[in-house]
């Protein structure tokens, strides 16, 4: 376990227990943002940074029972959070880490990834992971049911020019990890961010 593990571990531990009650209403938002991925029939999709698994029920409707859906987290305490809740039967939940996936080169057609990529301690080498489980043409959706202004308030920081979620920021950091970024929204209620893998 290295030093960027470990922190992250710790953090979402203490918060495993009371995640889903903390938030109680995303559920739809989820929804709505698991549908703009433009899931099919039978679709092999991983959730990464899956948490307590808030988005594998919209995601299992989407793919159906043909499809594959795949949690894979870092912290034992949120996976468990997420079997307590039953998510466990919409996904196989796999413990690990997403800069280092232990799936074969181009096995996924999609890649949700909800409240991840500010944990992320290097975020195009990570990312490219990513880009590397998913076949050329499929799709990554960065999402988190409120905007950049929204949590910086909620959290009492300042937005700051370097914020990773910055378009200007983003649209870059995607392109160096083999993505191509093809919508952004940042509103009060939303951050939606999607990228086809490029070929
Ligand atoms: C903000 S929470 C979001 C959880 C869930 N996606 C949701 O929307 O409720 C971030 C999650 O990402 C996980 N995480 C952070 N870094 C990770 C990594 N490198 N690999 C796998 N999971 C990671 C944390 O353990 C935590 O469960």
């Amino acid at each position: 376990m290295n030093d960027d593990q470990t922190h992250v571990q710790d953090f979402f531990t203490a918060h495993a227990a009371d995640w889903d009650s903390r938030f109680p209403d995303d559920g739809p938002a989820y929804a709505a943002a698991v549908a703009d991925l433009g899931l099919r029939e039978g679709d092999r999709v991983l959730d990464a940074g899956c948490g307590t698994g808030r988005a594998l029920p919209p995601l299992r409707a989407a793919v159906g029972p043909s499809g594959v859906v795949l949690g894979v987290d870092l912290t034992p305490a949120m996976l468990q959070a997420a079997v307590r809740a039953g998510r466990h039967r919409d996904g196989r939940l796999v413990l690990a880490d997403v800069a280092a996936l232990p799936l074969a080169s181009g096995c996924l057609d999609a890649v949700f990834a909800a409240g991840l990529i500010a944990h992320l301690p290097r975020p195009v080498d990570n990312l490219r992971e990513l880009a590397r489980c998913v076949r050329p043409g499929g799709t990554l959706a960065l999402f988190h049911p409120i905007g950049r202004a929204a949590l910086a308030a909620r959290q009492g920081r300042r937005l700051t020019p370097d914020d990773l979620r910055a378009e200007t920021n983003l649209r870059p950091l995607l392109a160096r990890s083999g993505w191509r970024m093809t919508s952004y929204t940042d509103e009060d209620a939303r951050f939606l961010a999607l990228a086809v893998r490029e070929d």
